[in-house]
Protein backbone atom coordinates (compact mmCIF):
# COMPACT_ATOMS: atom_id res chain seq x y z
CA UNK A 1 0.00 0.00 0.00
CA UNK A 2 2.71 2.26 0.86
CA UNK A 3 6.44 2.16 0.64
CA UNK A 4 8.80 4.83 1.73
CA UNK A 5 12.48 4.20 0.51
CA UNK A 6 15.62 6.19 1.99
CA UNK A 7 13.14 9.39 2.61
CA UNK A 8 15.46 12.02 4.11
CA UNK A 9 14.13 15.87 5.09
CA UNK A 10 16.43 18.14 6.06
CA UNK A 11 14.73 21.91 6.85
CA UNK A 12 15.92 25.34 6.15
CA UNK A 13 18.23 26.08 9.17
CA UNK A 14 19.44 22.63 9.00
CA UNK A 15 17.59 19.99 10.72
CA UNK A 16 17.47 16.32 9.72
CA UNK A 17 14.05 15.51 10.26
CA UNK A 18 14.31 12.19 8.54
CA UNK A 19 17.32 10.60 8.17
CA UNK A 20 16.64 7.60 5.54
CA UNK A 21 13.69 6.47 6.53
CA UNK A 22 12.34 2.93 5.03
CA UNK A 23 9.20 1.61 5.99
CA UNK A 24 6.70 -0.56 4.36
CA UNK A 25 3.04 -0.81 5.17
CA UNK A 26 0.46 -3.18 3.94
CA UNK A 27 -3.42 -2.96 2.77
CA UNK A 28 -5.03 -2.89 5.79
CA UNK A 29 -2.55 -2.06 8.32
CA UNK A 30 -2.81 -0.52 10.96
CA UNK A 31 0.51 1.01 12.00
CA UNK A 32 1.67 3.76 15.00
CA UNK A 33 4.93 5.39 14.95
CA UNK A 34 5.79 6.22 18.23
CA UNK A 35 8.52 8.35 19.02
CA UNK A 36 9.35 11.64 21.49
CA UNK A 37 8.66 15.15 20.71
CA UNK A 38 10.91 16.37 17.63
CA UNK A 39 11.38 12.91 16.54
CA UNK A 40 9.71 13.06 12.91
CA UNK A 41 6.59 11.80 12.74
CA UNK A 42 4.54 14.65 12.18
CA UNK A 43 6.85 15.29 8.94
CA UNK A 44 7.01 11.59 8.32
CA UNK A 45 3.35 11.65 7.58
CA UNK A 46 3.26 14.98 6.01
CA UNK A 47 5.51 13.57 3.66
CA UNK A 48 3.34 10.94 2.31
CA UNK A 49 0.63 12.96 1.31
CA UNK A 50 2.74 16.01 -0.03
CA UNK A 51 1.96 18.51 2.94
CA UNK A 52 6.47 18.39 3.05
CA UNK A 53 7.74 18.20 -0.62
CA UNK A 54 10.59 14.86 -0.80
CA UNK A 55 13.42 16.47 -1.23
CA UNK A 56 15.63 12.98 -1.06
CA UNK A 57 14.25 8.96 -1.45
CA UNK A 58 11.11 8.03 -3.16
CA UNK A 59 7.29 7.21 -1.60
CA UNK A 60 4.98 4.41 -3.33
CA UNK A 61 1.25 4.55 -2.83
CA UNK A 62 -0.48 1.65 -4.06
CA UNK A 63 2.47 0.23 -6.54
CA UNK A 64 3.03 3.79 -7.79
CA UNK A 65 5.81 6.43 -7.23
CA UNK A 66 4.29 9.60 -5.57
CA UNK A 67 5.27 12.24 -8.12
CA UNK A 68 3.97 15.59 -8.55
CA UNK A 69 1.40 14.54 -11.19
CA UNK A 70 0.53 11.48 -9.00
CA UNK A 71 0.09 13.22 -5.98
CA UNK A 72 -3.36 14.85 -6.38
CA UNK A 73 -4.90 11.12 -6.63
CA UNK A 74 -2.69 10.14 -3.45
CA UNK A 75 -4.21 13.16 -1.65
CA UNK A 76 -7.77 12.57 -2.73
CA UNK A 77 -7.63 8.90 -1.43
CA UNK A 78 -5.57 9.64 1.87
CA UNK A 79 -7.84 11.06 4.93
CA UNK A 80 -5.40 13.65 7.52
CA UNK A 81 -6.54 13.37 11.49
CA UNK A 82 -4.77 16.31 13.42
CA UNK A 83 -4.10 16.73 16.79
CA UNK A 84 -5.46 20.20 17.14
CA UNK A 85 -8.70 19.18 15.29
CA UNK A 86 -8.90 21.64 12.70
CA UNK A 87 -12.37 22.67 12.51
CA UNK A 88 -14.00 25.87 11.47
CA UNK A 89 -15.19 26.67 14.66
CA UNK A 90 -18.69 28.73 13.78
CA UNK A 91 -19.56 26.10 10.96
CA UNK A 92 -21.59 22.91 12.24
CA UNK A 93 -20.23 19.43 12.44
CA UNK A 94 -21.86 18.74 9.09
CA UNK A 95 -20.52 21.75 7.47
CA UNK A 96 -17.45 20.82 8.79
CA UNK A 97 -17.47 17.15 7.48
CA UNK A 98 -18.25 18.56 4.03
CA UNK A 99 -15.33 20.56 3.72
CA UNK A 100 -13.54 17.11 3.46
CA UNK A 101 -14.86 17.03 -0.21
CA UNK A 102 -13.13 20.49 -0.72
CA UNK A 103 -9.83 20.22 -2.32
CA UNK A 104 -7.18 21.66 -0.95
CA UNK A 105 -7.09 24.76 -3.91
CA UNK A 106 -10.90 25.22 -3.02
CA UNK A 107 -11.07 27.38 0.29
CA UNK A 108 -14.33 29.02 -0.37
CA UNK A 109 -16.46 28.00 2.48
CA UNK A 110 -19.21 30.56 1.03
CA UNK A 111 -20.03 27.68 -1.90
CA UNK A 112 -21.81 25.78 0.96
CA UNK A 113 -25.09 25.90 -1.41
CA UNK A 114 -23.00 23.74 -4.17
CA UNK A 115 -22.75 20.58 -2.13
CA UNK A 116 -25.75 18.05 -3.63
CA UNK A 117 -27.80 16.43 -1.54
CA UNK A 118 -26.28 13.20 -1.90
CA UNK A 119 -22.91 14.27 -0.49
CA UNK A 120 -25.19 16.24 1.80
CA UNK A 121 -26.05 12.38 2.86
CA UNK A 122 -22.79 11.18 2.90
CA UNK A 123 -21.91 13.21 5.60
CA UNK A 124 -25.00 12.62 8.02
CA UNK A 125 -23.74 9.10 7.35
CA UNK A 126 -19.64 9.67 8.00
CA UNK A 127 -21.65 11.67 11.11
CA UNK A 128 -23.37 8.52 12.12
CA UNK A 129 -20.18 6.33 12.02
CA UNK A 130 -18.31 8.10 14.41
CA UNK A 131 -21.40 8.46 16.50
CA UNK A 132 -22.03 11.62 16.11
CA UNK A 133 -25.47 11.93 14.27
CA UNK A 134 -27.28 13.97 16.55
CA UNK A 135 -24.81 16.77 16.78
CA UNK A 136 -25.16 17.24 13.05
CA UNK A 137 -26.45 20.87 13.38
CA UNK A 138 -24.19 22.18 16.02
CA UNK A 139 -21.67 24.56 16.27
CA UNK A 140 -18.49 22.91 15.93
CA UNK A 141 -17.49 25.24 19.25
CA UNK A 142 -20.11 23.98 21.20
CA UNK A 143 -18.97 20.22 20.93
CA UNK A 144 -16.54 18.49 23.89
CA UNK A 145 -12.88 18.11 22.70
CA UNK A 146 -13.62 13.80 21.77
CA UNK A 147 -16.85 14.71 19.70
CA UNK A 148 -14.35 17.60 17.95
CA UNK A 149 -11.87 14.70 16.69
CA UNK A 150 -14.92 12.50 15.73
CA UNK A 151 -15.98 15.31 13.49
CA UNK A 152 -12.44 15.70 12.48
CA UNK A 153 -12.65 11.72 11.97
CA UNK A 154 -15.97 12.16 9.65
CA UNK A 155 -14.35 14.92 7.68
CA UNK A 156 -11.02 12.28 6.21
CA UNK A 157 -13.50 9.60 6.14
CA UNK A 158 -16.15 11.05 3.64
CA UNK A 159 -13.89 11.39 0.53
CA UNK A 160 -13.53 7.11 0.68
CA UNK A 161 -10.17 6.93 1.40
CA UNK A 162 -8.27 4.13 1.25
CA UNK A 163 -5.33 5.96 3.67
CA UNK A 164 -5.72 7.48 7.06
CA UNK A 165 -2.87 9.60 8.50
CA UNK A 166 -3.42 10.40 12.49
CA UNK A 167 -1.34 12.68 13.90
CA UNK A 168 -1.47 12.42 17.14
CA UNK A 169 -5.38 12.41 17.45
CA UNK A 170 -5.39 11.67 21.00
CA UNK A 171 -3.31 14.20 22.46
CA UNK A 172 -4.96 16.88 23.35
CA UNK A 173 -7.39 14.50 24.83
CA UNK A 174 -8.58 12.83 28.62
CA UNK A 175 -7.96 9.25 28.38
CA UNK A 176 -11.34 8.23 28.33
CA UNK A 177 -12.21 10.01 25.00
CA UNK A 178 -8.48 9.46 23.85
CA UNK A 179 -9.58 5.56 24.26
CA UNK A 180 -13.11 6.36 22.13
CA UNK A 181 -11.57 8.07 19.96
CA UNK A 182 -8.37 5.38 19.16
CA UNK A 183 -11.44 2.55 19.52
CA UNK A 184 -13.27 4.74 16.45
CA UNK A 185 -10.02 4.99 14.40
CA UNK A 186 -10.02 0.54 14.66
CA UNK A 187 -13.66 0.09 14.25
CA UNK A 188 -12.80 2.36 10.56
CA UNK A 189 -9.60 0.39 9.95
CA UNK A 190 -11.22 -2.93 10.02
CA UNK A 191 -14.88 -1.99 9.17
CA UNK A 192 -13.60 -0.22 5.80
CA UNK A 193 -10.58 -1.76 5.01
CA UNK A 194 -9.00 1.65 5.34
CA UNK A 195 -5.00 1.71 6.36
CA UNK A 196 -4.16 3.30 9.15
CA UNK A 197 -0.90 5.29 9.89
CA UNK A 198 -1.12 6.89 13.32
CA UNK A 199 1.84 9.34 15.18
CA UNK A 200 1.55 8.74 19.00
CA UNK A 201 3.56 9.12 21.94
CA UNK A 202 1.74 6.90 24.49
CA UNK A 203 3.09 3.59 24.53
CA UNK A 204 -0.22 1.90 26.27
CA UNK A 205 -2.14 3.02 23.10
CA UNK A 206 -0.22 1.41 20.36
CA UNK A 207 0.09 -1.61 21.96
CA UNK A 208 -3.16 -1.75 22.41
CA UNK A 209 -4.67 -0.51 19.00
CA UNK A 210 -1.86 -1.38 16.51
CA UNK A 211 -1.08 -3.99 14.57
CA UNK A 212 2.73 -2.75 14.60
CA UNK A 213 4.78 -0.29 15.84
CA UNK A 214 7.53 1.79 14.77
CA UNK A 215 10.04 3.53 16.63
CA UNK A 216 10.84 7.13 15.39
CA UNK A 217 14.46 8.77 17.22
CA UNK A 218 15.88 11.71 15.62
CA UNK A 219 14.23 10.81 12.22
CA UNK A 220 15.80 7.02 12.25
CA UNK A 221 13.61 4.18 12.72
CA UNK A 222 14.99 2.19 15.69
CA UNK A 223 12.65 -0.52 15.33
CA UNK A 224 9.29 -2.17 13.30
CA UNK A 225 7.59 -4.79 15.09
CA UNK A 226 4.36 -6.88 15.77
CA UNK A 227 2.19 -4.76 18.67
CA UNK A 228 3.01 -7.98 20.61
CA UNK A 229 6.73 -8.24 20.14
CA UNK A 230 7.27 -4.63 21.47
CA UNK A 231 7.85 -4.71 24.89
CA UNK A 232 9.41 -1.95 27.56
CA UNK A 233 12.90 -2.48 26.69
CA UNK A 234 12.10 -2.00 22.86
CA UNK A 235 10.28 0.92 23.96
CA UNK A 236 12.80 2.10 26.09
CA UNK A 237 15.09 2.58 23.15
CA UNK A 238 13.55 5.61 21.92
CA UNK A 239 12.78 7.43 25.56
CA UNK A 240 16.30 6.55 26.91
N1 LIG B 1 8.79 23.64 9.14
C1 LIG B 1 9.90 23.34 9.84
N2 LIG B 1 10.99 24.11 9.76
C2 LIG B 1 12.11 23.81 10.45
N3 LIG B 1 12.23 22.76 11.26
C3 LIG B 1 11.18 21.94 11.39
C4 LIG B 1 9.95 22.20 10.69
N4 LIG B 1 9.06 21.22 11.01
C5 LIG B 1 9.70 20.40 11.87
N5 LIG B 1 10.96 20.83 12.10
C6 LIG B 1 11.97 20.16 12.95
O1 LIG B 1 12.12 18.83 12.49
C7 LIG B 1 12.24 17.92 13.58
C8 LIG B 1 11.11 16.89 13.51
O2 LIG B 1 9.88 17.54 13.75
P1 LIG B 1 8.47 16.81 13.69
O3 LIG B 1 8.37 16.03 12.46
O4 LIG B 1 7.44 17.84 13.94
O5 LIG B 1 8.59 15.82 14.94
P2 LIG B 1 7.43 15.16 15.84
O6 LIG B 1 6.18 15.22 15.08
O7 LIG B 1 7.91 13.76 16.11
O8 LIG B 1 7.39 15.98 17.11
C9 LIG B 1 12.21 18.77 14.84
O9 LIG B 1 13.54 19.02 15.22
C10 LIG B 1 11.52 20.04 14.39
O10 LIG B 1 11.94 21.13 15.16
MG1 LIG C 1 4.34 15.98 15.58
Amino acid sequence: MIEIKNLKKTFDGGTEALRGVNLKVNKGEFISILGPSGSGKTTLLRSINGLEKIESGNIFFEEEKITETYLPEVQKKTGMIFQEFNLVNNLSAINNVLTGLLNSSSKFLSMFYLFTKEQKLEALKALETVGLLNKSYNRADELSGGQRQRVGIARAIIKKPTLLLADEPVASLDPKAADLIMSLLKKINQQFNITVICNLHQVELASQYSDRIVGLLDGEILFNEHAKNVDKFTIKEIYR
